[in-house]
């Protein structure tokens, strides 16, 4: 096979979830540059179909679809929406993610639940729906966002955020299992520190900047092709045999 044809998502049609801005957006944009048709969606439906404009004028095919993955019903429609108007689901990114940070002693319940009902629930209930369908097809990529917060503790106090990154490389391993005899791949990314929304207070607060980066070999953020190149490769043939792993893209932060 060429190596062209090993990476081109042509023909494949991805779901990826919190696609209005940050790494979802970046992942969906990677996988539409190559050839897939995705799917945006996020509970942000300005913001949404503002981004879908813009790629779209990028000559790129994509689409938009509000949805709040932890919604059911939400959830269930968007998925069905995306099979019906396209045929087929191949990729499913569950990207959407959310953290609070606060000392244990002082967390609310509702922020807890609310923390791993977005980061971990959410999951489950795209991943249940998209794979419905992959079942039926003999085939599906299944790309969940930890995080090293999955993989190490650290000094920011957002146990929930910890708790259920680590829930998604444990969900990730078993699925895959499950999964398996349906040639369906599911895999995790655990990026390390981006520039999104959700790290601005980190940025903008130069000592925490400068402690995390003393903390990573190569002394700097991740870029944005950096993401795309390890999400269009666990969405492409190249990783057809790699499945329930996870592929940290941390400049070496966890290699301590
Ligand atoms: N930025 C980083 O350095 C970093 C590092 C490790 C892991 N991550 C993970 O990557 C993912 C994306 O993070 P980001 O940095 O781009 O954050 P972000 O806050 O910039 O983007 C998150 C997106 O998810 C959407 N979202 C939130 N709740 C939702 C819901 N219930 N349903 C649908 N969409 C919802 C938001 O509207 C937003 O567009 C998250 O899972 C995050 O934990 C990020």
């Amino acid at each position: 096979m060429k190596i062209e044809d090993l990476f081109s998502l042509s023909g494949k049609v991805a779901f990826v979830t919190g696609a209005a801005g940050g790494l979802g957006l970046i992942q969906a944009e990677g996988l539409a540059e190559a050839r897939a048709t995705v799917v945006l969606s996020d509970i942000k439906e300005e913001k949404l179909m503002n981004v879908k404009e813009n790629l779209k004028k990028k000559g790129l095919r994509v689409d938009a679809l509000k949805c709040d993955v932890t919604n059911e019903d939400e959830v269930k429609r968007a998925v069905e929406k995306v099979v019906s108007k396209y045929g087929h689901i191949d990729i499913l990114v569950n990207n959407a993610g959310v953290t609070y940070a606060s000392p244990t002693t002082e967390y609310s319940l509702r922020d807890w639940e609310k923390v791993l009902r977005v980061n971990l629930t959410g999951i489950f209930l795209c991943s249940r729906e998209a794979s419905k369908y992959m079942i039926k097809q003999r085939r599906g990529k299944i790309i969940n966002i930890s995080s090293v917060y999955g993989l190490m503790a650290d000094i920011s106090p957002e146990l929930p955020y910890y708790t259920s990154k680590a829930g998604v490389i444990g969900l990730t391993r078993q699925l895959a299992l499950e999964l398996s005899p349906y040639n369906i791949n599911v895999n995790a990314i655990a990026p390390g520190f981006f520039p999104t929304e959700m790290t601005k207070p980190f940025i903008e607060d130069l000592d925490a900047l400068s402690c995390t980066l003393s903390k990573i070999p190569f002394k700097r953020v991740g870029m944005p092709d950096e993401l795309k190149g390890t999400v269009i490769f666990l969405a492409s043939r190249a990783s057809d045999c790699i499945t329930g792993q996870v592929i940290v893209v941390d400049g070496g932060w966890t290699i301590w």
